[in-house]
């Protein structure tokens, strides 16, 4: 079984650089660890996922604002947030083999799991995960500056501007994706864990007391996102709740959302209860009022703050993870991605049965027609069936084929990804085709 994990993760390694999803940093160098680049379906896809996230929550909720803040950002911030006193891991060297661990994820405390030797790991001291570096030309303790390890502290600091501009009334939301960086002391299993990586991060502004109902529903609601908006399968997510070893120094409450990748269960999104720890924090090192005047109150008061943090590399994987399937068609196996179309790179794919008779030119007329609605691909490469494989092994769910029939009656084929049923259409009113498909696709079921 682990074995079979292990080679579903190799395929979707060797399929990311294949097909130019993702592939390792300046590999021409012997590649970076833990840093990773976004080929050309790759970039479209983490967009595809982005602009889901970004829809999902400032379009379809009417109180969520979006925000962009710096990466860079003031040093205090990080001492008021408190992650230059606690955001470390404990960290542990061989003496043998000098590889580094983090002691919270040993089997065995006292053996090496690189050399397997007993008794060589030094006592463990706590590593600061926070990239630094300094603004300027001096390299001087004065001029230190972080790479920002989460985004939300942009969001704190920002909190009052933004709800002013936007007239805001508690509750609201500000939403932002962006950039994070943490000097990981054990990166790994692909794209899951990196040094550097994007989160798409959403802070909810409550009046205390009704906090509780508010970290509810959120968590119920993003629970539901990921099959309902993503089309992940919903037997492989599930909520872990943090106990009191696991929670963050800012969390009074805390789950993930976890997700079955196939080296096991792993967080995929925090759902984090902060109380007012970020605002009365940043209030007392900045000596900023922090506080939001209730009108209907006429009361003073640090909002409390229910906060939902994804990483969007992360569910990238996921995405790759769940969509990943491979079909025993009696004469070989087919390589399929089911993304949802919402998320597939390309949304339809155009062939010309022949490069003949007048067909290309009418198969390139309809890709100019759905152009501007969607990514398209042109392909006039080999027989239409090595053709069909080529677009199921990066998942693009519908090829539309021209062939001399079209030449007749203005009809084409589309051709579905997953039940691989082909059907004839008017060749006028492909794009409204499309959209309905996408929006009614279903996961198709496993037998
Ligand atoms: N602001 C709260 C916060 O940052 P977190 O649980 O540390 O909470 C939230 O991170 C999410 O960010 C995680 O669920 C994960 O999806 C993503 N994430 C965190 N560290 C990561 C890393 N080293 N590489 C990739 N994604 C990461």
């Amino acid at each position: 079984m682990a074995k079979e994990k292990n080679e579903t993760m190799d395929k979707l390694v060797s399929l990311g650089k294949r097909k130019g999803f993702v592939f390792q940093s300046s590999e021409i160098y012997g590649g970076l660890n833990s840093c990773w680049d976004y080929g050309p379906l790759g970039v479209e896809l983490k967009r595809n996922i982005q602009d889901t996230w970004w829809t999902w929550m400032t379009q379809l909720h009417d109180n969520i604002d979006g925000l962009d803040a710096s990466i860079l950002m003031h040093p205090k911030v990080w001492e008021a947030s408190g992650h230059i006193d606690s955001f470390t891991d404990p960290l542990v060297d061989c003496n043998n083999c000098k590889q580094r661990f983090r002691e919270d994820q040993l089997d065995d405390p006292d053996k090496c799991p690189n050399c397997g030797k007993q008794g060589t790991l030094t006592e463990s001291r706590q590593f600061n995960l926070m990239f630094k570096t300094h603004m300027g030309p001096l390299e001087d303790a004065a001029n230190a500056v972080y790479l920002r390890p989460e985004t939300a502290q942009g969001i704190y600091v920002d909190y009052l501007v933004c709800a002013t501009a936007m007239r805001r009334k508690l509750p609201f939301g500000i939403a932002q994706v962006g950039k994070a960086f943490r000097n990981e002391i054990t990166p790994g299993n692909f794209i899951f864990r990196t040094r550097e990586f994007e989160q798409m991060e959403m802070q909810f502004f409550v009046k205390p007391g009704t906090d509780m109902e508010w970290y509810e529903q959120w968590k119920q609601e993003r629970f539901a996102y990921y099959p309902e908006s993503l089309g992940v399968d919903s037997n492989k997510i599930r909520l872990h709740e943090h106990g009191p070893d696991e929670l963050a120094h800012y969390a009074k409450v805390a789950y993930d959302i976890e997700y079955e990748f196939p080296f096991g269960w792993a967080e995929l999104e925090g759902i984090h209860h902060r109380t007012d720890y970020d605002l009365t924090r940043h209030q007392e090192f900045s000596g900023k009022d922090m506080t939001w005047f209730d009108e209907a109150a006429k009361e003073r008061f640090h909002p409390y703050i229910v906060e939902t943090s994804a990483g969007l590399n992360r569910t990238l994987l996921v995405v790759m993870c769940d969509a990943f399937d491979e079909d025993d068609t009696c004469k070989d196996v087919r390589s399929v991605l089911r993304f949802h179309p919402r998320l597939a790179p390309v949304k339809a794919a155009i062939f010309p049965l022949m490069k003949r008779d007048g067909m290309p030119e009418v198969a390139h007329n309809i890709e100019k027609s759905l152009k501007s609605h969607f990514r398209v691909q042109y392909d006039e490469g080999g027989s239409v069936g090595r053709r069909y494989r080529r677009m199921d092994e990066v998942g693009t769910p519908y090829c539309i084929t021209v062939d001399s029939q079209t030449l007749e009656d203005q009809t084409v084929t589309i051709r579905d990804r997953d039940s691989m049923e082909q059907e004839r259409y008017l060749a006028d009113n492909l794009a409204t085709i499309l959209h309905d498909r996408i929006d009614s696709w279903q996961r198709p079921a496993k037998d």
